[in-house]
């Protein structure tokens, strides 16, 4: 049976808005048997949507912890499912989720390939060398070429593919997938309810006369000329490759309609790994399996309702296990303190923890306490590698229209920053006037509004015509940046030489300019 953490699966989804990432999500519970019908994830996306003013959604929904984690139970694995809030909600968050995750599933639409959003989502990934599994969604729908795709996915994102799955057809002409490693052909058949419903398989091998009659002479052809031409030229599946997240099996199917959901949820349980030894910030290897607590904080989500001004860190345990009340130390704090009043997460129902073993995550009600990247131990020594900073893409200057708030301004954005919701900037000689980048446009619109709302601090905000920044290694503050005419010089929060830059093609000719200098996407770890 294993320990309990070996039963841990502990993942997220990485997509392109519209890829189908909330279809699958609720095809992975109803699948995993989590839920009974699907529609219970789609109805909450449907009523977001419903309405423009998300501020006063998240008012009325309270603490939006419930879609922060979803848990579900499956064949004896406990999965956590970490949410990476796409569309408008994308931002610094979603990236940091995925510091998180022990492996990610890159959900890819069928019709459009690589997009935006997954690249920028795969590079966080790729960076921690966090293990990938592909699934490639949408094939009842016209689809691109899925060797093209490959193509695609190895030449854009540098990364190489195992077809674990091979689609039959796609559109109206898609069947059903064939799996490479049993080399058995599933067709499904569409329930009369649609996709409510877990999919009728019916099973066949390559060689049996019996495929025929279930795709039809020419499916079968073609199927079997891909099938030899994909084991003559493909890469071999590694696992250790794939941990290291060089290699990334790939799936192919339709969430909506619940083609290869199954088949592909039977082999992640496997293909996921449980929770890894994770490294401290000086080099020792914290074994998850290890008795002594461990845990960092990845996420602080404010509360929306200005009645509770409390907040929730979602922290992730990364050894040892958790218990409501115990003590720990908190290492920025220096001190000891008690973990209280922790939820963990079931679809919809918040239920209080009863145990929660590495790879878990726990929701702790936050007082003020806790900031992103900070380590919980019941070893006062020990402190995680912080949560990394990465660049944000929209970037404008506040301007105080009341400047006797300028106090209130002045704590509301700290606490802004601590939360995540922003970065903030100074371009020496303009200290008053703070540069904020964001990764989403729409925490400019959280900004603003809880400046005003909380603080009561009416502000200004000039866009500035920046989409990334590098953090300059080698330099010894902004000054030396405007020396050598960077676009924008700025320090950060913690006084480092930050350069602004309208676009990648800048940002090489600064690189190439400034050889002496090293350009980081993310704010380099104290
Ligand atoms: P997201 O969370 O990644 O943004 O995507 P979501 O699941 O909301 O899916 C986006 C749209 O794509 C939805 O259609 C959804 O029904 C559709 N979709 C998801 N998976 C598949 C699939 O395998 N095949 C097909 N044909 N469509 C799929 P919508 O019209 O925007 O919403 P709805 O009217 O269906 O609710």
């Amino acid at each position: 049976m294993g320990s309990a953490v070996s039963r841990r699966r502990t993942f997220a989804i990485i997509s392109h808005p519209d890829a189908g990432k909330t279809t699958l999500t609720e095809k992975l519970l109803l699948y995993g048997g989590a839920i009974h019908e699907a529609g219970s994830v789609k109805s909450r996306k449907a009523a977001r949507a419903a309405t423009s003013d998300w501020m006063e959604l998240e008012r009325k929904r309270g603490i939006s912890i419930t879609s922060s984690v979803l848990q579900f139970e499956h064949e004896g694995i406990r999965y956590n499912l970490l949410d990476t809030p796409g569309h408008q909600d994308f931002s610094e968050d979603t990236y940091r989720t995925l510091t998180a995750a022990d492996c990610a599933i890159m959900l890819i639409d069928a019709a459009k390939g690589v997009e935006a959003q997954t690249r920028k989502l795969f590079q966080v990934c790729r960076m921690r060398g966090t293990p990938i599994v592909t699934f490639v969604n949408k094939l009842d729908r016209p689809s691109r070429d899925p060797f093209e795709l490959m193509r695609e996915l190895e030449e854009v994102l540098g990364i190489a593919t195992v077809p674990r799955t091979w689609p039959i057809g796609s559109g109206d002409l898609f069947q059903g997938v064939y799996d490479i490693e049993s080399q058995t052909v599933m067709r499904f058949a569409l329930g009369k309810d649609g996709a409510a419903k877990r999919a009728d398989v019916s099973v066949a091998g390559i060689e049996d006369p019996q495929l025929e009659a279930l795709i039809g002479e020419r499916a079968r052809g073609e199927l079997k000329d891909e099938i030899e031409l994909l084991t003559g030229a493909g890469e071999t599946f590694d696992r250790a490759r794939f941990l290291a997240g060089e290699i990334t099996p790939v799936f192919f199917g339709s969430a909506l309609t619940n083609f290869g959901v199954e088949p592909f949820l039977h082999v992640f349980r496997d293909l996921a790994p449980p929770p890894a030894p994770r490294k401290s910030a000086d080099g020792n290897v914290i074994d998850p399996e290890g008795e002594g607590f461990s845990g960092f904080v990845f996420k602080v989500q404010a509360n929306m309702d200005p009645s509770h001004r409390d907040r929730i860190a979602f922290l992730r345990i990364c050894s040892g296990s958790f218990e409501g009340g115990m003590r720990v130390f908190h290492r920025r704090l220096g001190k000891e303190i008690r973990l209280n009043r922790a939820e963990s997460f079931f679809a919809q129902d918040r239920a209080a923890v009863v145990e929660g073993v590495a790879g878990d995550i726990v929701g702790l009600y936050d007082p003020g306490l806790f900031r992103i990247g900070d380590t919980l131990s019941s070893d006062p020594n020990l402190a995680f590698t912080e949560v990394p900073r990465f660049s944000p893409e929209h970037f404008g200057r506040l301007r105080l229209l009341d400047p006797l708030k300028r106090k209130q301004i002045q704590k509301g954005i700290e606490q802004l920053s601590e939360e995540g919701t922003v970065q903030l900037f100074t371009q020496s000689g303009r200290e008053k006037d703070p540069i904020c980048g964001v990764v989403g446009q729409l925490q400019f619109e959280v900004l603003m509004y809880r400046l005003e709302h909380e603080y009561g601090a009416r502000v200004a905000l000039d866009k500035l015509p920046y989409n990334t920044a590098r953090w300059v290694v080698g330099a010894e503050n902004a000054k030396a940046l405007e020396a050598r005419r960077l676009p924008l010089a700025v320090s950060d929060q913690d006084d480092h030489p930050v350069a602004l830059f309208r676009d990648e093609w800048e940002v090489g000719r600064a690189a190439r300019d400034n050889a002496e200098w090293t350009f980081l996407e993310t704010a380099p770890l104290k």
